[in-house]
């Protein structure tokens, strides 16, 4: 293969070139080919008691045996793995010590600054236990729902294995996220504690975590936030209330390194992360103990084809299911060394993520497309300064990765002979859906390929039909699966209603519907589209245009709001919004500023509109409906095309138009 990516992308996209698994990858795979995959395939399909029940019993440890595999009964709502006892930090850290990996790291972590903390299982697993004592002694009990807010530092990996070995449930809430939206998650999942810490760097800036956490509890916002646990990381001063915050450090020193984990049923509930959805606040995806960890076990061990020897490096934040899955339980889960990593690259220092893969002799690299389409923008003069002969093997993950970037990264990155796994998936499927298998299957630059063994994806139409290959449809799983998410926190109908009864089969069949767009070619590889819902993905971040235009409602000035996303080359989507203001209110620059840092104090940085157009209306059908299809050609520059004569006021369009 030709090392000049643009030659090469030239021809990929003409020639649909495909990359067979080189011979030497092949051979030291777990999985050696698509023989062999297509082997589990059946295996899955013909008996799928069987298949997941066998993985179950070999990859998991349990305090005592399930007695069912799957009861589907009452679908939507799955139970796996009924009768038996587990828990989820005891997989990730005492089993290891048991056999032979007490000494081995089990995490490396780089800080922001260029600190260093290294924790063998052994260490880890002390960690651990002061921690959960720690929450214990807070009054913490199984049952009770722990809320995260934390910069990327062990602590945060920590406070999650706690709170799964006494049987809390986390709920992770993205550092990024404002003080407003981490009151919305603490008030919807009933918080009983807060994990948080003085403070974050993020990039050269640090960010004020306590002081978001103290406005988020304001005039008793949150009731039933009793504790609030902070990590000292950036050294500032910060406000302690007494009787409800402590010094991790300092509670942590006070306890006992025994905390033996508690025995889980294998439907308890483990963790409550929340995603966008296209209606309504976010909602709380609901993941339970023993089929999360057995889906985000295996399909670690699967797509990384993980050995014992590999550092494996994922660069997502543990605020998102990327980093619980990939970082934390997945890893941990099969005994492997994983990196974790405070800061993200930055105009001072561009080539952090090569330094790091460098210095640490990463073998396993997992990134995201819109990172990776910003290296490729910067050009390949500062990867090339680094050796990172150590990689073995590249992922990417979080949105649909074009052509060009997914070449690039092969050839600069991965110097041409990694394989390039693209892995689809989202945060109600627990793990990985579609992705090669690094020693089975080819793979075509742009699709994440094929399905995982026991997982029976599909694109169909709105009955639920099949649709013919290469033409598109939405992206469904027609079986149950392991890692499936069984509820949305404190909303089943919801649950019901936006995954399973979106499309109307006419059969009894219950598909879970994604909210995804995708195509099937002639050898059923899938190439997801991209969202058909109003969720937009900014920089792999979901985010739902409601929640945007309810933000932005919120403020004085706005009568009315609409949002839609707009192709961006380096973040994947843009987000534009259209606002009509309320009467006796100038348009002017001051108020689109603060209109778009309002939209940041309201959900986060991530939120904030690229770009808001003021117009006297918008348009809207006879009934009252925004047309949301024009108001996303208006925001590409693109014409207007289809029917427009449904439109209450044609002047509306012509007004934007202007
Ligand atoms: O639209 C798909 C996109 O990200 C959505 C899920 O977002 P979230 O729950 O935040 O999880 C992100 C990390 C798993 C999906 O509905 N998506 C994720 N991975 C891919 C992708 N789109 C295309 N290709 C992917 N590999």
């Amino acid at each position: 293969m030709s090392s000049d990516p643009s030659s090469t992308i030239e021809s990929v996209l003409q020639e649909s070139r495909i990359f067979t698994p080189a011979k030497e990858v092949a051979d030291k795979a777990r999985i050696r080919s698509l023989a062999e995959y297509q082997e589990m395939v059946d295996a899955a399909m013909s008996d799928p008691d069987r298949f997941w029940g066998d993985a179950a019993r070999k990859e998991l440890h349990w305090f005592e045996p399930f007695q069912s595999v799957l009861d589907w009964t009452n679908p939507p709502f799955a139970k796996w793995f009924e009768g038996g006892k587990t828990n989820l930090s005891f997989n990730c850290l005492d089993r290891h010590l048991e056999n032979g990996r007490a000494d081995k790291e089990a995490l490396i972590w780089e800080g922001e600054p260029g600190d260093v903390k290294r924790f063998t299982y052994r260490q880890l697993h002390e960690q651990v236990c002061l921690a959960a004592n720690a929450l214990k002694s807070l009054g913490i009990r199984k049952g009770d729902m722990v809320a995260l807010y934390m910069p990327m530092v062990p602590e945060a990996a920590i406070a999650m294995l706690a709170c799964a070995r006494i049987g809390a449930p986390h709920s992770v809430v993205f550092g990024g996220f404002s003080a407003e939206a981490l009151r919305d998650r603490l008030i919807d999942g009933e918080a009983k504690a807060v994990i948080t810490a003085d403070g974050g760097f993020r990039k050269d800036k640090t960010v004020p975590l306590k002081n978001a956490v103290d406005k988020a509890l304001e005039n008793d916002a949150c009731p039933t936030v009793t504790s609030v646990l902070v990590v000292r990381r950036i050294k500032e001063p910060v406000a302690m209330k007494t009787g409800r915050d402590h010094w991790w450090h300092e509670l942590i020193s006070e306890q006992s390194k025994d905390c033996p984990a508690e025995v889980m049923n294998s439907e308890d509930r483990l963790f409550v992360l929340y995603t966008s959805g296209s209606t309504g606040k976010p909602k709380g995806v609901v993941h339970t103990t023993a089929g999360y960890n057995l889906w985000a076990h295996l399909t670690f061990k699967w797509i990384f084809d993980i050995r014992e020897e590999d550092i494996y490096w994922c660069t997502a934040d543990v605020g998102w299911i990327t980093g619980h899955s990939y970082i934390v339980y997945g890893p941990l889960s099969n005994g492997a060394t994983t990196v974790m990593y405070e800061g993200a690259p930055r105009a001072s220092n561009p080539g952090a993520f090569w330094e790091l893969i460098q210095k640490h002799k990463i073998s396993i690299f997992y990134t995201a497309p819109t990172a990776i389409r910003a290296f490729m923008k910067m050009g390949r003069t500062v990867p090339d300064q680094h050796d990172m002969s150590s990689l073995r093997l590249l992922g990417t993950v979080g949105e649909p990765i074009n052509p060009e970037a997914w070449m690039w990264y092969r050839d600069v990155i991965g110097g041409g002979s990694c394989p390039v796994v693209d892995t689809w998936w989202q945060t109600e499927t627990g793990g990985v859906m579609i992705s090669p298998l690094p020693g089975a299957t080819p793979t075509k630059p742009g699709s994440a390929t094929l399905p995982l063994p026991g997982i029976e994806a599909d694109v169909v139409d709105t009955k639920g039909r099949s649709v013919d290959p290469d033409e598109g449809g939405y992206l469904v799983i027609r079986r149950p699966w392991p890692g499936m998410m069984r509820t949305i926190h404190g909303n089943p109908k919801r649950f019901r209603e936006s995954y399973w009864e979106y499309l109307r089969p006419s059969s009894k069949e219950h598909i879970y519907f994604a909210g995804d767009g995708a195509r099937r070619d002639k050898e059923g590889y899938f190439w997801v589209m991209g969202r058909v819902d109003d969720v937009i993905n900014v920089s792999g971040h979901r985010l739902g245009t409601m929640e945007i235009e309810s933000a932005l409602v919120s403020h004085p000035a706005v009568s009315e709001a609409a949002v839609v996303g707009r192709k961006d080359e380096l973040k994947g989507e843009g987000i534009v919004a259209f606002v009509t203001l309320e009467i006796g209110r100038a348009q002017t620059d001051d108020l689109v500023h603060e209109l778009i840092s309002h939209v940041g104090t309201e959900i986060g940085a991530i939120a904030r509109p690229d770009e808001i157009r003021i117009s006297e209306a918008l348009p809207k059908t006879r009934s009252g409906k925004i047309m949301r299809r024009i108001l996303r050609a208006l925001a590409s520059g693109d014409e207007v095309s289809g029917d427009t004569s449904t439109l209450e006021d044609r002047s509306v369009l012509d007004k934007l138009r202007s």
